[in-house]
C-alpha cells in the first residue's frame, strides 16, 4: 500500500505530468493515434465549461443557463457538416468507441450479424465482440484480407455481404495504409439492404483535408471517428452521415443522447468547435502535408534498410507507415518500440500481416502527424529514418543518439495550422 500523503499525492500526479509533456516535448511522439492542441484548443479546454452540463440539443435543453454553450454547440454542428462534407453531424460524442458504440445503437438490434475487418488485420477492438460489437451482441464476419494491398479483399469481402446481408457493413481500421475500396462494397452492402459504417477514426483530418478518400460519397451512411489523431482536436468523437433523411438523423442524435452519454465534456466539445474552425483555415495544408512526411518517412527508412511494408503500393497513402523487425510473432516489435523509447522515440509495437500475438508482433505502426503539426517536413523525415537506423540497425549508444533526437526536436516546439501559436509552447508544462 502507498503511504504518502494526500499532498504528496497530488504533487507525484503534477511532477508526473510535468515529465510526460517534457519526454514528448525533448522527443520524438510517433503514435499513429495521438497528436497535440492549440493554444486555443487548450484555452477553451481550460474554461469554466469543464464543469458544466448540457443534455439535449441546442435550443432543446433539460438545464437552464445553457445559452452560451447553445451558440458553440450550433457552430460546431454547421463546422463540422462543412468541414466533412456531410448533412448530418453530431459533436457530443467523447470518443471514437464511443461514436461507434452509439452508431452500433441507432443501426442494429442485439442477435443482427455485422461485417468488419479482424483485428489482426488492423480492425479496432471495437468492431470486435470483445468490444462494442459484443456489447450491442452483434454477430461479427470477418472480410477476407488482401495482404499485399493491406485492404479487404474485394471480390471476396463483396461475396460475403451478399451471402450474409449483414445489418451493417463496418469497414475502416486503427491500421491504415490506404484508402478503403468502399465504392464496391458499399454497392454490395446496398443491394442486400445493409448500411454501410465508416471508421474513419485514424484518418479523419485526411479525409476532411480531402487527401485520403470521400467516404460520405463513396457511398457510407455513416461515418465516426476520433477528433483528436489526424484531425488534431481535442479528445472526443464525432458522428456524421450522408443521409438527408430527418428520422434516421433524429436516430442518430438519439444515439448518442440519451443513448451513450449524458454530460458530453462541454469543454472538450468548444475546444473541438476551436478546432473545426482553425481546421477550416489550415487543415487541407496540413493534411496534404501528413502524407507527404508520410511517403518521405516510408522511403527514407527503406533507404536505411528496414522491411517497410506495401512497397509495391508506395508504402502509404496516410499518415501511418508499418515496419517488421524480425520473424512473425518474435516479439521484435516489441523490442524495437522498448528500444527507440530509450533515445526518446515514442512508438507502439503492432501485429502485422502473418502474426498471431498482440503482445509479441513483428512489428510497428508508425505515424507522423505530430511531427507534421510541429513543423517538420521531409527533410527531418530523413533526420528521423536516421535516428532508426543508428538505433535499431547500428547499435550506437542510445544516450548519444537521445542528445541528438533532442537537438532537432528543440528547433520544433511549437503548433503550427494554427492562430496566435507564436508564444505558446506545444508542449506546455515541461
Ligand atoms: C479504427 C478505430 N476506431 C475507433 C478507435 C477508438 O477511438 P478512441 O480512442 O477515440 O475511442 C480507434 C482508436 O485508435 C481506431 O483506431
Amino acid at each position: 500500500m502507498d503511504s504518502s500523503s494526500p499532498r504528496d499525492s497530488v504533487n507525484r500526479v503534477l511532477e508526473a505530468t510535468s515529465n510526460s509533456a517534457r519526454l514528448y516535448g525533448n522527443g520524438l511522439g510517433m503514435i499513429a493515434s495521438e497528436n497535440i492542441i492549440s493554444p486555443n484548443v487548450k484555452r477553451a479546454i481550460n474554461s469554466d465549461l469543464h464543469g458544466r452540463y448540457a443534455e439535449g440539443l441546442p435550443g432543446k435543453r433539460y438545464y437552464q443557463g445553457c445559452e452560451d454553450f447553445d451558440t458553440i454547440e450550433s457552430l460546431g454542428i454547421d463546422l463540422a457538416k462543412k468541414v466533412f462534407n456531410a448533412p448530418f453531424a453530431n459533436i457530443q460524442s467523447t470518443s471514437g468507441t464511443v461514436s461507434n458504440i452509439g452508431a452500433l445503437k441507432a443501426l442494429a438490434k442485439p442477435g443482427d450479424s455485422i461485417t468488419a475487418v479482424s483485428t489482426a488485420d488492423g480492425g479496432h477492438i471495437s468492431h470486435a465482440r470483445m468490444g462494442a460489437v459484443g456489447l450491442r451482441d452483434l454477430h461479427v464476419s470477418t472480410y477476407p484480407w488482401d495482404e499485399n494491398r493491406m485492404e479487404p479483399d474485394i471480390d471476396g469481402s463483396c461475396a460475403l455481404i451478399r451471402e450474409l446481408k449483414p445489418k451493417i457493413t463496418l469497414v475502416g481500421q486503427s491500421v491504415f495504409l490506404f484508402p478503403t475500396p468502399l465504392k464496391e462494397l458499399a454497392d454490395a452492402a446496398h443491394e442486400v439492404g445493409s448500411t454501410v459504417m465508416y471508421d474513419g477514426a485514424h484518418v479523419l483530418g485526411l479525409i476532411a483535408g480531402g487527401v485520403f478518400q470521400d467516404p460520405l460519397r463513396e457511398g457510407a451512411d455513416v461515418m465516426t471517428g476520433s477528433s483528436h489523431k489526424t484531425f488534431p482536436g481535442p479528445q472526443g468523437g464525432f458522428l456524421l452521415s450522408s443521409n438527408e433523411d430527418s428520422k434516421f438523423q433524429r436516430k442518430l442524435n438519439n444515439s448518442m443522447f440519451p443513448g451513450v452519454v449524458s454530460s458530453y465534456h462541454l469543454h472538450h466539445v468548444a475546444g473541438k468547435v476551436v478546432a473545426l474552425a482553425e481546421f477550416e483555415a489550415f487543415g487541407k495544408a496540413y493534411a496534404q502535408d501528413i502524407v507527404k512526411n508520410a511517403q518521405a518517412f516510408a522511403q527514407a527508412l527503406a533507404a536505411e534498410g528496414f522491411d517497410v511494408l506495401a512497397e509495391s503500393r508506395g508504402y502509404t497513402a496516410s499518415h501511418q507507415v508499418l515496419t517488421r523487425h524480425g520473424d512473425i510473432d518474435s516479439g521484435a516489435g516489441a523490442t524495437a518500440a522498448a528500444l527507440l523509447e530509450k533515445a526518446g522515440i515514442i512508438t507502439n509495437m503492432n501485429m502485422l500481416p502473418g502474426d498471431s500475438k498482440a503482445m509479441t508482433p513483428s512489428g510497428l505502426r508508425l505515424g507522423v502527424q505530430e511531427l507534421t503539426r510541429v513543423g517538420m517536413g521531409p527533410r527531418e523525415m530523413e533526420e528521423v529514418a536516421s535516428f532508426y537506423a543508428r538505433v535499431l540497425l547500428q547499435n550506437e549508444d542510445v544516450k548519444a543518439i537521445k542528445n541528438d533526437v533532442h537537438h532537432l526536436k528543440s528547433d520544433f516546439q511549437h503548433v503550427q495550422y494554427c492562430f496566435d501559436s507564436e508564444d505558446f509552447p506545444a508542449y506546455e508544462g515541461m
